[in-house]
């Protein structure tokens, strides 16, 4: 959700710039823009479209310097347009600011800069309301002939008071024309990094734009201010105290977040699931006790005995696992779970018993809505977990203690692999939870062996690939999709429709299969094909009539099944894919990887653009 990306060296900026920009494409691509000191100018490129449009450009008009910032937008305030793209500038052009987030009060400090006399607005943003802010508190500070380092203290000063005013969220990172070798970050509920380098410093939105050039990061917190020079920087509080930060080692390379021999990341990241499943649950089992071990919670055996109920809180896709928890959690301990969208359990007075324990789940960590739940459920007093991937995120280190996904950094847009390992940890707590209730030692190896079976399995079901692909060729002229599963397999059934609809644009509904004839019937014909996750569980016959009825109106039905499923669904569906047999609670683990690949191969036969499809952004770090 808009990437920074700002440097501060003796190298040229704009290469490394545009480079770490790519780097955040997934995280807005609607504008681009640049801007480098040179020489005691602002030297700005900027322009709606992708990086490449952004890249194009800067061939025609080159810029040069070692100082700069620049932006990829995922537009909130004001519309995809080349004035609206980043950097955005004060009123005396000299200081050019890009920004993540949204300033909720932007209008009332526009129409008080406006009293005072500055109408030198540019743009619709609320990103300009505050580099005119900060420029202006910094040019009456700077009334009178001033040497560099005060004019940096000054500006620093500027920035401080300005953000002082500001409600809503912000990841800033911005430069002066008159200020050589300095640039300024700040960060409130949007992330921001620094990269330590030799002679040459960083910030950015996200660590991979920049571990390239250096794997040491300092991760920001709320309210930290970052001064930046070529061979120091500080960090102090928005009052100007001075904090301490560790310097942190990236666990991942450059190379990591490579696309490989693969043409999309999304299809890498399917393709990666036999392993990062099994790295979800490296470490995690423990076969003699027949149960997990999952040592970051920070929980004490009694303190986990004495949990009464469970929240499972995300959005998107996460929450989706969080379904799937749902059924697990209750299969397995036995007690009850609920699952709440991170955005309204935030502002819902939901009743919580002293029992409760809340987990946020969240790929990037960064997700607005869910560090809202988070810091909601603490503030009420609950103790409250994280289930991320990314290690240094905000929800990582606000949470009272949680399990990692170890994933590797996932940049398609579409969620997949986090999906499957969240899925993996969900499972681990519902083994555990279970073994201190009523979920006996011979259950309990029962689902130790189900989970060591699943990386083994999941390759099974990639080779179906090229089946699925075929597929897809097939329905290519389909108007839509809808997609049925019942209990365990529910949650697996929204989750390949939200696939579907953010990577090929069709429409796409996922329901129990049983409300099928509580109304979504009458979308059924035979433009629509209908998707049934149906193995051969308790609950096939079932889901076998609902494929009949649909059959019966001339619905075509593509059929994800197990077990002796195709020998009663031959005939009946038009197309029959076939998953290893499994437990049911660990059958969604399977069960979405065909309807992944169905949506991936569907997307590439509609030339969608699958890893950056539209209106989309990964990491939505605003509300
Ligand atoms: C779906 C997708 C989104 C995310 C949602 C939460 O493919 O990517 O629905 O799942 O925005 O993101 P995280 O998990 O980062 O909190």
């Amino acid at each position: 959700m808009c990437g920074i990306v700002g440097y501060v060296g003796r190298a040229q900026a704009a290469p490394i710039l545009l480079d770490g920009l790519r780097r955040l494409e997934y995280r807005g691509y609607d504008s681009a823009g640049i801007a480098v000191v040179d020489g005691g100018r602002l030297e700005t490129r900027k322009c709606a479209g992708r990086i490449a449009a952004l890249t194009q450009l800067m061939r025609k008009q080159p810029v040069s310097g070692s100082l700069g910032v620049s932006h990829t937008r995922w537009a909130t305030h004001g519309k995809v347009t080349d004035q609206n793209a980043h950097p955005h500038f004060d009123a005396s052009g000299k200081l050019a600011l890009v920004h993540n987030g949204v300033i909720e009060n932007y209008q009332a400090l526009k129409d008080e800069l406006i009293r005072s006399g500055d109408t030198n607005f540019r743009s619709e943003t609320d990103t300009e309301v505050l580099a005119h802010l900060i420029g202006k508190l910094y040019d009456e500070s700077c009334a009178s002939t001033v040497d560099i380092p005060e004019k940096k203290a000054r500006l620093l000063a500027a920035v401080r008071a300005a953000l002082r005013q500001v409600i809503g969220t912000y990841g800033i990172t911005l430069v002066h024309a008159d200020i050589p070798d300095f640039m300024i970050g700040a960060r409130r509920g949007s992330p921001l990094v620094l990269g330590v380098g030799d002679g040459e410093n960083f910030l950015a939105s996200d660590v991979s734009a920049i571990v390239a050039y250096t794997r040491d990061a300092v991760y920001l917190n709320d309210f930290d201010v970052v001064a930046a020079g070529r061979d120091k920087f500080e960090i102090t509080s928005l009052a100007g105290d001075s904090t301490e930060h560790p310097v942190s080692k990236v666990e991942f390379t450059a190379e990591d977040i490579g696309k490989g021999d693969y043409p999309h990341y999304m299809l890498k990241e399917i393709f990666e699931q036999p392993n990062t499943v099994r790295d979800a649950m490296r470490g995690r089992l423990d076969p003699d006790e027949c149960t997990a071990k999952l040592g970051g919670l920070n929980m004490t055996p009694p303190e986990l005995r004495d949990v009464g109920r469970i929240v499972l809180t995300g959005c998107g896709t996460a929450l989706h696992a969080g379904r799937v928890g749902e059924y697990l959690i209750e299969r397995l301990a036995n007690f009850p779970t609920d699952v709440e969208y991170a955005s309204e359990f935030r502002h819902r007075n939901t009743p919580m018993t002293p029992e409760t324990l809340v987990f946020a789940i969240s790929q990037s960590g960064e997700t607005a809505d869910t560090l809202g739940a988070l810091r909601e459920s603490r503030r009420k007093g609950f103790r409250t977990l994280g289930i991320c991937n990314n290690v240094a995120s905000t929800i990582a280190r606000e949470s009272d203690g949680g399990v990692y996904m170890h994933a590797g950094p996932e940049i398609g847009v579409a969620a997949t692999k986090s999906f499957t390992s969240q899925l993996a940890i969900l499972t681990l707590l519902g083994l555990l939870f279970g073994r201190m209730r009523n979920l006996s030692a011979t259950d309990g190896s029962r689902v130790i062996g189900a989970l060591e079976a699943l990386p083994g399995q999941i390759e099974a079901v990639l080779e179906l690939s090229d089946q699925i692909k075929e597929i897809a060729k097939k329905y290519v002229d389909a108007n839509g999709m809808l997609f049925f599963g019942r209990q365990f397999n529910f949650p697996v059934a929204l989750e390949g429709a939200l696939k579907m609809k953010e990577i090929t644009y069709l429409f796409a509904e996922g329901h129990p299969s049983a409300e099928l004839k509580h109304g979504v019937i009458a979308l059924v014909r035979p433009d629509l094909p209908s998707v049934f996750i149906a193995p051969d569980d308790s609950v096939f016959s079932k889901n076998l009539n609902n494929i009949e009825q649909v059959k019966a109106r001339k619905g075509p039905v593509i059929a994800v099944t197990s077990g002796n499923g195709p020998k009663h669904l031959k005939g009946i569906a038009n197309e029959i894919i076939v998953l290893p047999e499994a437990p049911e609670y660990v059958m969604p683990i399977l069960a979405v990887v065909p309807l992944q690949l169905l949506a991936y191969h569907l997307a590439v036969e509609l030339c969608r653009d699958v890893d950056k499809p539209r209106n989309l952004a990964k990491s939505v770090t605003v509300e």
